[in-house]
């Protein structure tokens, strides 16, 4: 059994981690500050005696003893991110250099929850790791992208300088039960239009493509990559290389709905990227994973959490 922290833990996808890593037998630290994350996702954990809840900001230092870090800790979605910009970026860099602290102290090792907008708006599809992308440093979107560049810096600095155990995990556009109803994100957007019978927000003209990954392929490739040999820090791209456009999925999201809510076009936002698709031969040859979950079955399960949600 091991001792393991989760920083942004109760989240989306920090919530689906402490999952696996509490049926796994480990002994799990889960930190939050609930900006965006919630005690309602990680409620069912609370009774299992190798789970712990602390309400922390990863901005300030924590001194606690574990054996491995996972640093989720950061607002994922635009809204979320965009809401306070300068917190944003502290909680990236200043959250990067606090948990890299730790680990160095502990000697223990660390996986950061990099993002695919570290290729920004890409010139290579689909992105292979070695990208090194294409970044506006001072646009709305920069808080986010740069504060994940920065810690993806610091985490190489720690370990060159260091010596330190580090993972870098890229993920793509990940889906699925637990995602925040209000979050702007296009998968959580169209589904709650559809399920209020509201009209779908398509951005520009729906021709912009995505590829969307299910939270459980997403977790597994999380685990495989803290697991795999000391010296593969990557970076890793985890996401699922089948692409739609925006118009394809709003379309499978009322067919599976069975809404009948019409399609309405507004302007793209800015810095919005038209293409975004994983390169993954790094994560199959390394780490044997590849996504297993189909966008239909991943969205019949996150309807049904929608539905849930949206009727309590
Ligand atoms: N979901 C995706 O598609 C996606 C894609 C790329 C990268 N990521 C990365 O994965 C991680 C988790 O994303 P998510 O989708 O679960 O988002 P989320 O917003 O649901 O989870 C982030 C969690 O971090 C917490 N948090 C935010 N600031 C904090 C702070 N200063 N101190 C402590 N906790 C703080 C939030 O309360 C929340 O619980 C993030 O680092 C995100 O950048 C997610």
């Amino acid at each position: 059994m091991k001792k393991i922290l989760v920083t942004g833990g109760a989240g989306f996808l920090g919530s689906h981690l402490c999952d696996r890593l509490v049926e796994r037998g480990e002994d799990v630290l889960c930190v939050d500050n609930f900006f965006t994350g919630s005690k309602r996702n990680v409620a069912h954990l609370l009774s299992r005696s190798n789970f712990e809840l602390m309400r922390h900001d990863v901005t300030f230092p924590l001194y606690v003893e574990v054996d491995r870090i996972f640093n989720l800790a950061c607002p994922a979605s635009p809204i979320h991110y965009q809401h306070d910009p300068v917190q944003t970026t502290k909680t990236s860099v200043h959250g990067a250099i606090n948990m890299l602290g730790l680990a160095k102290r502990l000697r223990a090792r660390i996986l950061q929850a990099s993002t695919s907008e570290v290729y920004g708006d890409p010139e290579v599809h689909p992105q292979p790791e070695a990208y090194w992308g294409r970044v506006n440093p001072i646009g709305v979107r920069s808080c986010y992208d740069e504060g994940k560049r920065c810690a993806e810096t610091l985490f190489f600095d720690y370990f060159r300088q260091h010596r330190l155990e580090i993972k870098v995990m890229r993920i793509f556009n990940t889906y699925g039960p637990r995602m925040n109803v209000g979050d702007g994100r296009v998968v959580s957007n169209f589904i709650v239009q559809a399920l209020q019978g509201h009209d779908l927000t398509i951005y520009g003209d729906g021709q912009q493509t995505r590829s969307f990954c299910y939270v459980d392929d997403l977790v597994d490739g999380m685990l495989r990559l803290m697991d795999s040999r000391p010296e593969f820090s990557g970076p890793v791209n985890i996401g699922n290389p089948c692409e739609f456009t925006m118009l394809e999925l709003a379309e499978r999201v009322l067919r599976l709905t069975g809404s009948r809510s019409r399609l309405i076009y507004k302007s793209l936002p800015l810095d919005d990227p038209r293409q975004r698709q994983p390169d993954i031969s790094l994560a199959e040859n390394e780490l044997g994973w590849k996504p297993e979950v189909g966008l239909e079955d991943g969205l019949k399960e996150t309807i049904s959490y929608f539905r849930m949600a949206l009727s309590g």
